[in-house]
């Protein structure tokens, strides 16, 4: 993966052969005359872009017609960026339908649970399973990639744009199709789907394929197993569009790279991207900031996941914003500094590129009040200038690309199954939140000064001292037996409340809770207590405890520790927290959700059996955050100050590669900086 990023992305278009750190946006020229286009590449040289993304939302001009083509345009664009020494990124544009393709074919729309048509009018308004669809967008990929295959500005290859950001789940009669066919491919027979789905409930056995749907609005709860598997099989539906055309892309153009925007980021849950991660060339990723008390934290966890997803290897963020955005409640601007802070909080975690939506703010359009590099103040402005700026930043930051991330001690398993499952309904609360409870153990984590990978369960868990588990709610006796080895073998594991519940088909494992971990945990768990909104609980020796309570009683006394219990609640004298030892290792169970602050106070505690600790010096530690990238013959520290204040850094070895020089032996960082050291392996 990497040398393929680095061969074409990183060395862009103009031929210079050293590595470097790829810099660049969307770039929409369809929107702008002519004339604007020869300033656009004056500017994006003057402000160090080296690539763009071209073409994302172009089909209806490429195409406008269903044998017309107007490809004069794109040429003379395309010659222009290379002619300027920028490679282009260029899109599929296979993202958005043109009107005359679904006024002849409404039948390529997505339909919703409730049977509502989404119709044409904003963007992304295609079924993943239609076959007229798919027919019609291969046709474009085909006649892109013919046209453009030796084009020198062509550096790689943009699949669709953010596949599923509005279309992931389709209700519609393709989809009923298309889902039966994926359900006979899991499961085989009918038999094996009834086991799975537990159609001995409520009536519900099948006895012929076709009477099998996707959820559709029903009188009460879905089926929970045909939920999952509709969330599985909705994900796969947009993977196997990715990869039908990442095959034509292929097959005319096998040396250049292909890739296609994820988003993680937020709440978006339905694309399981690190099953996606191993169709495309290299991993790419667009972010933007949710303002709130968790937003930078919320910044550097999608960035660290999404290197968990790229397997710690560098990644391309594709998107993200200058300043405010244009969908949310309120569009918050960026404060100065925020733009470089957040750019290379992405760079710390593994980004080898750096690229926004989008390079001129468009006049027209719904995206009209969101920010660009150049924004409608034009050239003479903050942001640009701001942008020119990073710009040469990057530049100097040029021998980091390449590098990997550094194994951190402490490694955050994240779980689609887990994040779909537990969040289902009829389930003891609905207020569990899965990525919210991972959040604050990575906030705790920053607060702490402690380094941590956020890793996936296709990673190798061994790789760290301590894996912190939250709500791994599904787990297969494959992945029971991994961790109880990796517990044995001197990994020290750590997971709460409705961990270990329910096997890959969302049955529960019986015999009490937490089902697939209980004799690793030594405890037993008879009955869930979930609290109210607004309740707590109070604990000795931690706590307070919100939304979850367990009854646990402890089996295996000999070899397990009560860390904290409760005091007030049903379960008050009950063990609250727990350690098991086991083998060189442990496992511990924390039954509560304590929040940032309750876990900040824990962590140290849970943390000492395996001797981690923070590596920044103590006035340090909370105040910055460290990540290391690991080249060939160096490693890099950076240093990012969350606060709005001058944080010094002192003890740390290395040259300054970012950052003001050190005085007396302390590296100065001024409100919301970045510093970057290097150090020979
Ligand atoms: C996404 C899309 C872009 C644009 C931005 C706005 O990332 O890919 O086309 O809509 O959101 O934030």
């Amino acid at each position: 993966m990497i040398s393929t990023l680095q061969s074409r992305m990183l060395r862009g278009a103009d031929g210079d052969p050293a590595p470097r750190l790829a810099y660049g946006a969307d770039y929409n020229p369809e929107q702008w005359p002519r004339d604007v286009w020869e300033e656009d590449v004056r500017l994006m040289r003057e402000a160090g872009v080296t690539v763009v993304s071209v073409g994302i939302f172009s089909w209806a001009k490429i195409q406008p017609g269903p044998d017309t083509w107007d490809f004069g345009w794109l040429d003379e664009v395309m010659d222009l960026l290379h002619a300027g020494g920028i490679g282009v990124d260029l899109a599929t544009a296979t993202a958005s339908p043109p009107p005359w393709l679904t006024t002849a074919h409404p039948e390529i729309l997505p339909v919703t649970a409730n049977g509502e048509t989404l119709w044409p009018g904003a963007r992304q308004h295609w079924r993943p399973t239609s076959p007229v669809f798919r027919e019609h967008a291969l046709r474009l990929v085909r006649t892109i990639a013919d046209r453009y295959k030796d084009h020198p500005a062509l550096v790689a290859w943009h699949v669709s744009n953010e596949l599923g950001c509005h279309n992931v789940y389709d209700h519609s009669d393709d989809a009923a199709r298309a889902f039966r066919v994926w359900l006979r491919a899991r499961y085989g027979t009918l038999d094996a789907l009834n086991h799975a789905w537990g159609t001995a409930f409520w009536s519900q056995r099948y006895t012929d394929w076709e009477q099998i749907l996707p959820p559709r609005l029903a009188a009460s709860h879905p089926n929970p197993t045909q939920q999952l598997d509709f969330k599985r099989f909705s994900s796969d539906a947009l993977k196997d569009h990715l990869v039908a055309e990442r095959e034509i892309l292929k097959e005319i153009t096998p040396d250049i790279p292909v890739t296609t925007n994820f988003m993680v980021m937020g709440n978006t849950k339905g694309m399981n991207y690190p099953d996606w991660a191993d169709e495309i060339d290299f991993v790419s990723n667009d972010h933007y900031v949710h303002p709130g008390p968790q937003d930078r934290d919320e910044l550097s966890f999608s960035a660290n996941l999404t290197s968990g997803i790229a397997a710690g290897r560098p990644w391309f963020l594709m998107e993200h914003s200058t300043s405010a955005v244009n969908w949310q409640p309120v569009n918050v601007a960026k404060r100065p500094g925020e733009l470089a802070r957040d750019a290379l909080l992405h760079v710390a975690h593994g980004a080898d590129a750096v690229c926004y939506f989008q390079w001129r703010q468009s006049a027209a359009g719904a995206e009209k009040y969101h920010s660009a590099m150049v924004p409608h103040a034009g050239a003479d402005s903050d942001v640009f200038r701001a942008v020119a700026e990073l710009g040469a930043t990057l530049r100097t930051l040029a021998p980091v690309a390449g590098a990997e991330r550094e194994t951190a001690a402490v490694g955050i398993l994240y779980d689609w199954d887990s994040w779909w499952a537990s969040e289902q309904d009829s389930h003891p609360t609905s207020l569990l939140d899965y990525r919210q409870e991972a959040l604050d153990w990575y906030s705790a984590l920053l607060a702490l000064g402690v380094r941590a990978d956020l890793v996936t369960t296709r990673a190798d868990l061994s790789r760290h001292q301590v894996l912190i588990a939250p709500v791994l709610h599904v787990v297969p006796a494959g992945l029971a037996k991994e961790l109880t080895r990796y517990a044995e073998q001197g990994g020290h594991l750590i997971t709460t409340y409705f961990s270990g519940v329910v096997d890959e088909n969302d049955h529960v494992w019986l015999g009490g809770y937490p089902g697939a971990l209980r004799e690793l945990l030594g405890i037993r768990i008879e009955e869930f207590g979930p609290l109210l909104a607004g309740e707590d609980v109070e604990l000795d020796g931690a706590g307070p405890g919100t939304l979850w309570t367990d009854r646990i009683t402890v089996t295996d006394a000999t070899d397990t520790e009560v860390l904290a219990s409760y005091r007030t609640g049903v379960h008050a004298g009950r063990p609250a927290i727990t350690r098991r030892t086991t083998g060189t290792g442990s496992a511990a169970y924390v039954s509560t959700r304590l929040g940032i602050d309750g876990l900040r106070s824990l962590l140290p505690r849970l943390l000492e059996p395996a001797g981690v600790s923070s590596e920044l010096p103590e006035d340090a530690r909370g105040r910055v955050e460290l990540t290391v990238r690991r080249g060939a013959t160096e490693r890099f520290l950076f240093l990012v100050n969350r606060t709005d204040e001058t944080v010094p850094v002192t003890g740390l070895a290395g040259d300054v590669l970012v950052g003001d020089d050190r005085t007396d032996d302390a590296l100065v960082l001024g409100p919301r900086a970045v510093a970057v050291l290097r150090q020979a392996l």
